[in-house]
């Protein structure tokens, strides 16, 4: 339950908190300890001066020794602790409670030399923790004796223990509260990513009907409208790619169907007229055939990105001229005139037959997808830096749906004469290939522009 962005996630917000509380906390419990005991020391300061005077006001001429006792009583009266004299030969003359040991502590040391002296700690074995102020008794500069007072910290600590133990449960609170936030966070990512990944895992299973619902408007959403895409590209590319097969299939099938049937009728035996018809028909079906092998040859090695032009000059004029007068058979028997105009063409720099790849690409759609009757209007104009060419027809025009994609690779419009829908994709990468451009404009019923632009 807690591998993965989950565990790091909690375990690291949980750790930063901690450290946090641990730390303010622990501040927070010397600075109230710090100020209890400052308290302390400074009543205990101020009795002790209070004994000072008193002690060299009202008591010099008389003998410690006589009024000890009755000091560290009165004192203890006033100060609610424990009181000592000690003379300067270091014998308690007198204790508030009857207590006559003493610790030797560094308090006492420095009341020996005329100062005040304090003490805090360990105090007589017995382990528990004391303040002690110790002021020296003064006749005129001599001392004389030490009076000390003596306060227990147990009071005090066990406050201190209280308070601890009410932070270490706000702080447990505090954790819990993280604790649970960080989980429910986590979840909100983890939950969108494994949903993410079985949809990843059904479509690299072949499922590319999955769908993803986009959660949130952050980077996951994201990451989701991207898959949503990806699958919606894939789903497309599949339909086209079993488009192409049955397309591909019915083009081979057809001349294929017309050979079979010729070469069983010529094995029948039949005159000389028959045989050579027959034979004409195999041979034109042949080279239909290699046509459709090599489109599909050359469309694979541009897909597959080695495709290399042998660039020289090329008569751009000379060449459409030629390509134009290949297809004039073909456009008469249909019934379609040609209107060409090419006089502003410059020699510019290209591959030869590769370009004439794309005018029978393009002259060979506005051929089957124009009525006996239609125009097709070859024509060329210089722009800066580019020689454009358009090819017209009258034809049936594209669908506008289909306007945007019709030159990506199997895209077909599905109209009456649709092939593999190869034609435009490689015509495109070819002038792509050249530096160029090549657009399409359409209007359904009315026809289609094809401008192709080269770098001249
Ligand atoms: N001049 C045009 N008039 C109407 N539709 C066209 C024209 N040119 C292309 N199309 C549409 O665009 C589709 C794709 O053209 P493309 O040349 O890429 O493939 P194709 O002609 O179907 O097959 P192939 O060129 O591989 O034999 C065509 O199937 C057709 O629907
Ligand atoms: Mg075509």
């Amino acid at each position: 339950m807690f591998r993965g962005i989950r565990g790091r996630l909690v375990s690291t917000y949980i750790l930063i908190v901690l450290a946090a509380i641990i730390l303010l906390e622990g501040v927070m419990v010397e600075w109230i300890w710090q100020y209890y005991i400052g308290n302390i020391r400074e009543i205990l300061i101020q009795q002790a001066q209070l004994a000072n005077n008193f002690f060299k006001n009202y008591m010099e001429d008389s003998d410690l020794i006589y009024v000890a006792q009755d000091l560290s009583e009165d004192f203890a009266q006033v100060s609610s602790t424990e009181v000592q004299v000690i003379n300067n030969a270091g014998i308690v003359l007198g204790d508030s409670i009857g207590n006559f040991a003493y610790d030797e502590t560094q308090d006492i040391v420095d009341a020996m030399h005329g100062v005040i002296g304090i003490h805090q700690g360990e105090y007589l074995g017995t382990g528990e923790n004391v303040m002690v102020v110790s002021s020296p008794l003064l006749k005129g500069d001599r001392v004389v004796g030490v009076i000390r007072f003596i306060t227990s910290l147990s009071g005090v600590e066990a406050v201190m223990r209280e308070v601890i133990l009410l932070f270490i449960e706000m702080g447990a609170v505090v954790v819990a509260i993280v604790a649970i936030v960080s989980i429910w966070l986590s979840w909100t990512l983890t939950k969108p990513l494994n949903e993410i990944t079985s949809a990843a895992k059904e479509i690299s299973a072949g499922d590319f009907k999955v769908r993803l619902n986009k959660r949130f408007n952050d980077e996951i959403g994201t990451l989701a409208e991207t898959l949503n895409q990806a699958a919606i590209e894939l789903e497309k590319l599949d339909t086209m790619k079993n488009d192409f097969i049955s397309s591909v299939s019915h083009e081979i099938r057809t001349p294929l169907t017309s050979i079979k049937g010729w070469v069983v009728t010529l094995k029948e035996g039949s005159d000389e007229e028959i045989l050579r018809k027959g034979l004409d028909i195999i041979e034109k079906e042949t080279d239909r055939l290699t046509a459709l092998v090599n489109r599909l040859l050359d469309f694979s090695r541009l897909e597959s990105g080695n495709n290399t032009l042998s660039i020289a000059a090329v008569d751009l004029k000379n060449l459409m001229i030629s390509t134009i007068d290949q297809i004039r058979p073909r456009a008469q028997r249909l019934g379609i005139r040609l209107d060409v105009d090419l006089d502003e063409i410059p020699v510019i720099k290209g591959d030869a037959s590769r370009l004439k790849q794309v005018f029978i690409n393009i002259l060979d759609n506005s051929l089957k997808f124009t009525e006996s009757g239609g125009e097709i209007r070859i024509y060329a104009e210089r722009v800066p830096n580019m020689v454009r060419i358009v090819i017209e027809d009258t034809g049936c025009g594209i669908p506008e749906k289909d306007l945007d994609h019709i030159m990506e690779k199997f895209y077909t419009a599905r109209a009456k004469g649709s092939g593999s829908g190869l034609g435009l994709s490689i015509s495109r990468e070819i002038i792509k290939l050249h530096g160029g451009d090549i657009s399409i404009m359409s209007r359904m019923g009315e026809g289609t522009s094809v401008m192709i632009e080269l770098p001249a």
